[in-house]
């Protein structure tokens, strides 16, 4: 498969906002679970069929791909009351550093490429790292930290799902005792 990638063409500002007029792909179609109470999240498991369905229709996301040596560039592909669809680009380098999700379910699939992704285990498992390779789907809760990386030497696509829609992210650090919260932002920061 081939991509119309651009990078040295200056990225968009991720923040642009993703509005009602966001494009609308149609894996909306398959989020039933929380069908007849539209306030209940959906599940990582129903999320995780999202991107994984999404992930198997490349026609539906391969034109939003666009790389940015400034930063991972992201657009939002689908919104609704109980979740939303993200495509993320990566190059070679770029990272997101450990993050929460501000209390929302999410899951992603690498799409294209391939990602590390670092989380803490319990005590006896301190940190952990996984290779996410093309095709893989990761699904979490919503307490979940992570920090995912692209430490491959080429770039990565991956689309994510989150219920309900993102309203925050916190960043940590880690440090000798563990995990410590360092800042937060919100949607009118991305
Ligand atoms: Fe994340």
């Amino acid at each position: 498969m081939s991509l119309d990638l651009a990078p040295d063409t200056p990225a968009p500002a991720p923040a642009a906002a993703p509005t009602a007029t966001a494009e609308r792909p149609g894996v909306t179609a398959t989020a039933t679970a929380a069908a007849g109470d539209t306030r209940a999240p959906l599940t990582p498991s129903t999320l995780r069929t999202i991107v994984r369905e999404l992930a198997e229709q490349p026609e539906q996301w391969i034109h939003h791909v666009r790389l940015s040596t400034e930063e991972r560039w992201y657009r939002r592909l689908a919104a609704d009351e109980d979740h939303e669809v993200w495509l993320i680009s990566w190059l070679p380098g770029q990272s997101t550093g450990f993050h929460d999700h501000g209390g929302s379910r999410g899951a992603f699939t690498v799409a294209l490429g391939e990602l590390e992704e670092l989380s803490l285990g319990g005590p006896e498992q301190g940190l952990l790292i996984r290779r996410v390779q093309s095709g893989t789907v990761r699904a979490f809760g919503p307490e979940y930290v992570h920090d995912v990386r692209n430490t491959a030497s080429g770039p990565a696509v991956t689309l994510h799902a989150y219920s309900p829609p993102l309203h925050s992210m916190a960043h940590y650090e880690l440090r000798a005792g563990g995990l410590v919260r360092t800042s937060e932002e919100g949607p009118d920061q991305w």
